[in-house]
């Protein structure tokens, strides 16, 4: 962290970096799926249904702990609170486009339907891609900056746990090693040390192997992890 008295945001960023890298990988791995690969998809299927519910809980939480909080403090923020909720609203519609597509194309592995199905489904995460990446970059800009200048480390802190609170502890079991499997191996060491003692058991025995086993049938990450 290079500022201790400032909210500490690496978390927040590491969210939007795995939201936005599956959102790519589910676009190449659609793109490259074949009619005989129906139990591969059907392990995608299981894994966008963790991806997609991290998603969902990510934005209840900026819209119902982190936005209000940050608007008491800085009116102008009001603009871009209902401009970043809707692109919210459009981003859990092609959620739920992209998950109809991919179960439409577990339907058509082996059947006449394939061709357009996987068209269909790679639009789709095509689709969801731009909206990944064009409100996590958005928030970013205007969102990001207002929770430095309004909001103490402390404050910040005290929001992320009401939020956590709010979503609770499922989120954190797919979440935790989701967005440290996004993380360089130096941001990793750096999250894992200043966890407790008992948390990083629980990482490393049964979080970490659980969340490879989720992942393993979707292949290597497209890209590797960059901040
Ligand atoms: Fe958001
Ligand atoms: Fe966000």
């Amino acid at each position: 962290m290079d500022d201790p008295t400032k909210p500490d945001l690496r978390i927040g960023y590491l969210e939007h970096r795995s939201m936005r890298a599956d959102a790519a990988r589910l676009t190449e791995l659609v793109g490259a799926a074949q009619p005989t690969d129906a139990g591969r998809l059907r392990a995608l299927a299981d894994w966008y249904g963790r991806y997609e519910a991290a998603i969902h809980d990510h934005h209840h939480a900026e819209e119902a702990v982190i936005y209000p909080a940050l608007l008491e403090r800085d009116p102008s923020f009001g603009e871009a609170d209902g401009q970043l909720e809707g692109q919210h609203q459009v981003l859990a519609d092609r959620l739920q486009v992209a998950r109809e597509s991919l179960t439409g194309l577990i339907g058509a592995t082996g059947g006449g339907r394939w061709e357009p199905e996987r068209e269909e489904a790679v639009k789709a995460a095509a689709a969801l891609k731009a909206i990944v990446d064009a409100h996590t970059g958005d928030e970013e800009a205007v969102a990001f900056p207002r929770y430095s200048a309004h909001f103490t480390a402390a404050e910040y802190a005290g929001l992320n746990k009401q939020a956590l609170k709010l979503v609770g502890l499922r989120s954190f079991v797919f979440a935790g090693p989701w967005v440290l499997d996004h993380a360089t191996s130096d941001e990793r060491a750096e999250l894992l040390g200043e966890q407790p003692l008992l948390l990083r058991v629980i990482y490393r025995l049964a979080l970490q192997p659980r969340y490879q086993r989720l992942v393993r049938p979707l292949g290597p990450a497209s890209q590797p992890a960059r901040p």
